[in-house]
């Protein structure tokens, strides 16, 4: 008989921001993931409209039981590079959304995430989908909670171009120093860059799917489709959106979604016109050990039968 795999406890740090707010309603769905705890940072929008947004997609999830907290406002540089250019003025624009149905934890994001890696039976992993600050700020104060992640899989990065910048993604540029904490951390990574997430493509065929879908989730995640896929047209003359954030999440919950390449991966943080561009070594030209795993290919057809399927169930759920 096969085992039952046991849930996988997350913490999901993200700047919800339209794709960010599909991997929340794939990670509440899940039954093979534990949504421990949602933290949130700058990124697509101001902290304080991430963090607005993250109670909202909760409460439109009905999970209003999973404890929300309020993260970095800006990089460790002191930075704070938004995306509102994409995801618009409140950074999850269009279909109205309820008021949030529960109230934001009183402790930060780091001191959220430190509390469930303390209190958690077992290591947890922490997906980051979004500038990666509050995570390198956690290993910079908490060392020791270290031992407790599990593995870290976040989206950001690209082993090709970037899209913020010719050579940069969003929430590498956004703290590239963070990212290179995380990196020189020891803790095992999984990088989901623009080279894997352009291939989950948001197409017709895909929105028609989540518009046929006969509750509320299906429409709102619809119209989330539309402003998102009208800015990336704009920015990038994009004909569908590349939906990222729940990439991660998939990666999780189907492995066999996603292979993988062991490579050594760096982040500029100095380059006049490169910052925040990821160097990802594919071919060992550095001769440097491997230290992350970089997602190479996706099978679409399986990851939007699973995105649709999630988002389908919860809909009817409510
Ligand atoms: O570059 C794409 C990434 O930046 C996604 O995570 C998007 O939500 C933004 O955060
Ligand atoms: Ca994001």
């Amino acid at each position: 008989m096969s085992e039952k795999l046991a849930p996988i406890p997350i913490i999901l740090d993200c700047d919800p921001g339209h794709d960010d707010a599909i991997a929340i309603l794939l990670a509440v769905q899940s039954p093979r993931i534990d949504l421990r705890a949602v933290t949130t940072t700058f990124g697509n929008c101001s902290i304080e409209d991430a963090t607005r947004n993250a109670l909202r997609i909760l409460t439109l999830a009905g999970a209003t039981n999973i404890p929300v907290a309020r993260g970095a406002a800006g990089s460790l540089a002191g930075l704070s590079e938004l995306g509102n250019y994409v995801h618009g003025p409140s950074g999850l624009d269009g279909p109205e959304m309820p008021e949030p149905g529960f109230r934001l934890s009183e402790k930060s994001a780091v001191e959220l995430m430190h509390l469930v890696l303390e209190s958690s039976d077992r290591p947890v992993t922490i997906v980051a989908t979004g500038p990666i600050t509050n995570v390198a700020t956690l290993i910079q104060n908490h060392p020791e909670a270290v031992a407790k992640v599990a593995e870290i899989v976040f989206m950001g990065g690209s082993t090709e171009r970037g899209n913020h910048t010719p050579t940069a993604e969003f929430n590498t540029y956004a703290d590239p120093e963070a990212l290179d904490i995380v990196i020189t951390s020891g803790i095992p990574i999984r990088m989901v860059g623009l080279n894997l997430t352009h291939q989950a493509l948001a197409t017709p065929e895909v929105v028609a799917r989540m518009q046929a879908m006969r509750h509320s989730i299906g429409r709102i995640c619809g119209e989330w489709m539309g402003f998102f896929g009208s800015s990336y047209h704009a920015v990038w003359n994009f004909d569908s959106p590349p939906v990222h954030d729940p990439c991660t999440i998939a990666a999780l919950i189907k492995p066999e979604l996603i292979t993988w390449q062991e490579c050594f991966l760096a982040v500029e943080t100095k380059g006049e016109w490169t910052r925040g561009t990821t160097v990802v070594d594919l071919h060992k030209r550095y001769r440097k050990s491997p230290n992350a795993s970089v997602a190479m290919k996706l099978d679409t057809a399986g990851y939007w039968d699973l995105v649709l399927g999630a988002m389908d169930e919860l809909g009817r759920r409510q």
